[in-house]
């Protein structure tokens, strides 16, 4: 099956003070219809990088120096702007990081969505017609109907995050990128909010792409899982494969840290040290100086990702 989103080769740098930092290096990922893809790694690591580049949305001071982002066969980064429009919204749309908190305030949410609605370029649609298929929309998102008029500050979190949801469905997109939808939000609700996402990947046969440090969140509604640290891929693989043969440390190490029900009073496990600033990163493995494993090459020499198993990726020089 060819994936609906491929993306080859990533690296993207952030320009400050007319230095390059490397952000984002030589990320491969491939994502296929109704699959879920998710996105992990401690805080700085790229995520939100990552998932901005694939619409093109970078801050001005941010740079895609190489790879391929190929959506249906067509390298987005081929495109004019213009071009890119076509495919933005229309065909990718995103849930931004923390994005419920700016709904705006003075607008009533079906106005709200009715308008992400007519931002469908090519086909004109009047503000009646958009906000007759706001009721479509609310409805696939769980909003109540007798709801939709109603301001963001009568909402609660997970109600604005439906919201979101909503609007970002509102060109009907093949592929649904949810960058950390369930950070902030108490376990009831978050819940409801990931099994919507699931709803949505099966229903509408969405390919998800789902931003998270939560493991948890990922066990629970995922396929396939990539484990970033750095900026740069530690460990790719299907969520099943991942979960019970881990190979990589740092993934190792982030499992042990959640609860395990089977053994509800074993010790959760924490990772000393931080992620590497993007001034300073290791010329070696970008995990070594924190990594219970290392050995003299892991200073010197950056582990390239390769297959562990089939389709089982993982980038460290001890992962055997
Ligand atoms: N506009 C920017 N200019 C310079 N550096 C940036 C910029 N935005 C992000 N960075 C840096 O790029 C790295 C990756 O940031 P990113 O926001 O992608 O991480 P993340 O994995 O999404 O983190 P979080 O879990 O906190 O959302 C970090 O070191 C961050 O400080
Ligand atoms: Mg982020």
């Amino acid at each position: 099956m060819t994936p609906i989103l491929d993306v080859r080769n990533l690296s993207i740098d952030y320009l400050a003070n007319g230095i390059a930092l490397h952000a984002v290096e030589d990320i491969n990922f491939q994502i296929n219809k109704g699959r879920s893809l998710a996105l992990v790694g401690e805080s700085g690591c790229g995520k939100t990088t990552t998932m901005l580049s694939l619409l093109r949305l970078l801050p001005a001071e941010g740079r895609i120096v190489s790879g391929k982002i190929i959506y249906a066969g067509t390298d987005l980064l081929s495109l004019s702007e213009v071009q890119m429009r076509e495919y933005r919204w229309n065909r990718m749309a995103i849930v931004f990081q923390g994005a419920m908190n700016a709904l705006n305030p003075v607008q009533r949410i079906s106005d709200q969505i009715a308008e992400s609605i007519m931002r469908q370029p090519h086909t004109r649609v009047s503000r009646k017609q958009a906000l007759s298929q706001v009721g479509d929309l609310i409805e696939i998102v769980g909003i109540p109907e007798d709801r939709a008029r109603q301001y963001p500050h009568q909402f609660s979190g997970g109600m604005r995050q439906r919201a979101m949801i909503a609007m970002a469905l509102a060109c009907k997109p093949d592929i649904l990128i949810a960058d950390e939808p369930t950070t902030a939000l108490d376990v009831m609700i978050q819940a409801q909010i990931l099994s919507l996402l699931q709803s949505l990947q099966r229903d509408l046969g969405l390919a998800v792409l789902l931003v998270t440090h939560d493991l948890g969140v990922v066990a629970e509604v995922c396929d396939d899982v990539l484990v970033m640290y750095g900026g740069k891929v530690a460990e790719y693989g299907t969520v099943d494969e991942i979960f019970n043969n881990p190979c990589h440390p740092y993934t190792q190490r982030l499992l042990e840290a959640f609860p395990d029900v089977n053994n509800p009073t074993a010790a959760l496990a924490s990772i000393p040290g931080h992620p590497p600033a993007l001034d300073e990163i290791p010329l070696g493995c970008r995990f070594e100086p924190r990594c219970h494993l290392r050995t003299e090459i892991c200073k010197s020499v950056s582990p390239t990702a390769r297959d562990h198993n089939p389709g089982h990726i993982v980038a460290c020089h001890h992962a055997e």
